[in-house]
């Protein structure tokens, strides 16, 4: 924290009045089942994002990532996306939907300071929304609910980033638990936080490093074939969103859906029975179980909603074929990104080894996180 003080100092010469900070996420299972008001179960992450924050007495918003080592400059009137303002543009959304539901927020000088991988599916961007929702709200005193915040970080996304995303990314980042992951509706908008008693077994992450470059127009693509099945599907039977359909309700709409849709769809229909059952198993303490899922949503999401790349199937293989893993699946978004393993701490040597060759056959150094289940968003210095 020491550091993100000294930078805003430097750069703006005065101390930020707040610092907020907010973590990154890894999902274990339910898997583009959020934009098709389904279940997910994710938890938060030991990386975060912090956000230190000082008023300015015009109406400019400054903002300098400590990161990059970059400089962004706007004001209040003239809040719009642009391309090359890259990561400014989650802090600017954040601003821009909170004033839009007619809060009052005035010129800011904002410093940036994480340690989320970024552009590796661990929610690095949803982070820095939710810790600039949260430092701005201490610092103008405005009343957010914490689920609000999470609608409000989603909006930035979607409207102003152009990222059509479902609600887990920012919904976890503000409402984790420590030890818990969180089973959340994403139609009704109920969660319950689920103890995670790992004993001697890790969640291990390994990141691809695949750059992922198709990512946003694959993800808005896919998004619209969901909606344009759900769109065939209700001439038959009335529903809102794939939720509302069974495999059944898929299988009987051969002919009427084109093949690859109805492949894509199968995908979030079983893939939110998947989480179900993973909750179940969690409570039940049986990791067995819980990693077969994992393996299962991994081959639905090659093979059915085909977002997985070559690197996450290689490094998913690796895992399935080592002994003391329960199970491994990509995480996120996908194309590229992390695999997420539920793995016994005595085997992650054997799986290191196992690994070794993904630099050699792909030129993408892998990483390794092993994580535990933190607490959400929260504000970590205030001095109002
Ligand atoms: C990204 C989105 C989430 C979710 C996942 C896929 O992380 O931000 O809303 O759709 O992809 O499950």
């Amino acid at each position: 924290m020491e550091d993100i003080i000294r930078s805003h100092k430097e750069i703006y010469g005065e101390k930020p009045l707040v610092i907020a900070s907010a973590p990154g996420r890894v999902n274990l299972i339910g898997e583009h089942t959020d934009y098709n008001d389904g279940f997910v179960l994710p938890m938060a992450i030991d990386f975060r994002v912090m956000v230190a924050v000082s008023p300015r007495k015009d109406q400019n918003l400054k903002f300098y990532s400590v990161d990059f080592d970059d400089k962004k400059r706007t004001s209040i009137s003239n809040l719009r996306y642009k391309r090359e303002d890259r990561w400014a543009n989650y802090p600017k959304g954040m601003i821009n939907v909170i004033l839009s539901k007619g809060y009052r927020v005035e010129g800011i000088n904002l410093t940036v300071k994480g340690n989320v991988p970024v552009s590796a599916g661990l929610s690095s961007s949803a982070a820095l929304e939710i810790a600039t929702g949260f430092a701005i709200r201490e610092l103008f005193k405005l009343d957010i609910s914490g689920l609000e915040m999470a609608m409000l970080a989603r909006d930035a996304e979607d409207s102003f980033v152009g990222v059509h995303c479902g609600v887990m990314d920012q919904f976890i980042s503000c409402l984790a638990r420590e030890e818990h992951v969180m089973l959340i509706d994403t139609r009704t908008l109920e969660f319950r936080q689920i103890p995670l008693k790992l004993n001697t077994a890790k969640i291990l992450i390994t990141n691809s490093n695949v750059p992922r470059a198709l990512i946003d127009s694959e993800y808005n693509q896919r998004r619209e074939e969901c909606e344009k099945c759900v769109a065939l599907l209700n001439t038959r039977k009335s529903g809102s969103a794939l939720r509302d359909y069974t495999v059944a309700d898929l299988r009987d709409s051969l002919g009427l859906i084109p093949e690859s849709t109805r492949k894509r769809c199968l995908h979030v229909v079983e893939e939110n029975q998947r989480v179900l059952d993973a909750e179940i198993a969690l409570k039940r303490n049986n990791f067995s179980i819980l990693g077969k899922l994992m393996n299962r949503s991994h081959e639905s999401l090659r093979d059915l909603y085909e977002v997985t790349c070559p690197e996450l199937d290689w490094l998913v293989k690796r895992a399935w074929e080592t002994e003391g893993v329960y199970g491994s699946r990509m995480t996120g978004a996908g194309f590229g990104g992390c695999t997420v393993s539920l793995i016994e701490e005595g085997s992650i040597q054997l799986y290191k080894e196992k690994i070794e060759q993904y630099e050699r056959i792909f030129s993408f150094k892998p990483e390794i996180y092993i994580c535990k289940p933190m607490g959400g968003a929260k504000i970590i210095y205030s001095s109002l």
